[in-house]
């Protein structure tokens, strides 16, 4: 019998300056056969993460490079469709993090089934990786608690959004930062945020200093760069500073230098931590059920931006630096079967 044909994208050349099309080399092999074991999965939905763009890079950070000629690394929803493995049977729903190609096999340890009744695409978003950064790196280093005025930036994408509005559920005070009218009417719209500034049209600076006077208790960052130096200068004495993300820098061709004014910790008595949101895994499931508690109430308003086609990944994936994404950056690649 005929094998399906495996479409897949692979990484051609190590991006230097603005990721594109030109960083892949689109490929098509036969669909593997699943061994003792393992099951192939049929990719339904890709999702796409900023931090992919660094994975593409010869560098150490906190997992190995793809290598050049290696399928793009990437998480997926998909459908198990050939199986070795009683516990994932045929037409079962999983998660994986199988990459950028329409069948992969793996063993089906490695295939997380998705629970009965959640949406296909959740645990790729406001419940998966970039719902469960939001929900540490908010409560674990944030530590909103009632009354705080709390800033995030890149508010309105997928991880800014819910730790907005964790913030909000803890009773703060909660200012978006997000490009666009469109982006910034959602965050005080239906994210039911205080405030949302427009970094595209306004000035930063000026409007934190109006929309805190007595300055910010918890800055969630997104972007870094000249926001990231904006909202230090409104640091309120004590203020934690959650650095979660620096998206603005992820496509220069050198480091951006870091803010001037990191002096303002020490005035402030003011602490800054990074997080991988990996170091959690241990904890994913309390903070899984904690956001679809949140989800299910009606208390986080989440959007997912759902591009087709997976001859479109090396756009899609574009599409988390030009902003143009609203929400979750989701490919649908197929329908189940
Ligand atoms: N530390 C961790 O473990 C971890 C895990 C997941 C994600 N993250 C980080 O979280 C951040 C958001 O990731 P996400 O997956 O949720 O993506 P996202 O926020 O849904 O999408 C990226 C957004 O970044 C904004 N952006 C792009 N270029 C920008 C620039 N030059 N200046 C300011 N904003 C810019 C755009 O929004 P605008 O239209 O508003 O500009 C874009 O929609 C990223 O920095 C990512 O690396 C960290």
């Amino acid at each position: 019998m005929s094998r399906p044909t495996n479409r897949q994208w692979l990484l051609a050349k190590r991006p230097d300056g603005m990721v594109g099309r030109h960083n892949f080399d689109f490929h098509e092999a036969e669909a593997p056969e699943p061994g003792p074991g393992e099951v192939l999965v049929k990719t339904l939905y890709l999702a796409f993460e900023p931090a992919m763009r660094g994975w593409m890079e010869d560098r150490e950070s906190y997992i190995p490079p793809v290598g050049v000629g290696e399928v793009m690394r990437g998480g997926i929803v998909g459908q198990v469709v050939e199986s070795n493995a009683s516990e994932r049977p045929v037409g079962s729903f999983v998660q994986c993090m199988t990459g950028w190609q329409e069948y992969a096999v793996i063993p089906a340890a490695q295939a997380t089934p998705v629970p009965e009744g959640t949406p296909l695409t959740w645990p790729l978003g406001v419940l998966g990786i970039t719902g469960l950064t939001a929900y540490f790196g908010m409560l674990d280093i944030g530590k909103p608690t009632e009354g705080d005025t709390v800033v995030v930036s890149g508010a309105a994408g997928a991880t800014g959004s819910v730790a907005a509005q964790i913030a909000r559920i803890h009773g703060c005070r909660v200012i978006g930062i997000a490009g666009g009218p469109e982006k910034c009417g959602w965050l005080t719209g239906k994210a039911r945020l205080d405030a949302a500034i427009d970094y595209k049209s306004e000035d930063v600076a000026a409007r934190l200093a109006e929309l805190c006077p007595k300055g910010l208790n918890v800055y969630f960052d997104n972007v870094g760069g000249e926001i990231l130096e904006a909202a230090l200068d409104h640091l309120a004495i004590g203020a934690r500073v959650v650095l979660c993300g620096g998206i603005s820098g992820y496509n220069e061709k050198e480091p951006q230098p870091g803010p001037r004014n990191l002096m303002n910790l020490v005035i402030q008595r003011s602490r800054m931590e990074g997080l991988i949101v990996l170091d959690y895994a241990s904890r994913f499931g309390e903070g899984v059920s904690r956001l679809a508690k949140w989800v299910a109430d009606g208390e986080i308003a989440h959007q997912e931006d759902i591009q087709e086609g997976f001859e479109n990944a090396p756009e899609t994936f574009q599409r988390l630096f030009t902003g143009k994404n609203l929400g979750k950056q989701l490919l649908h690649v197929a329908d189940p079967e």
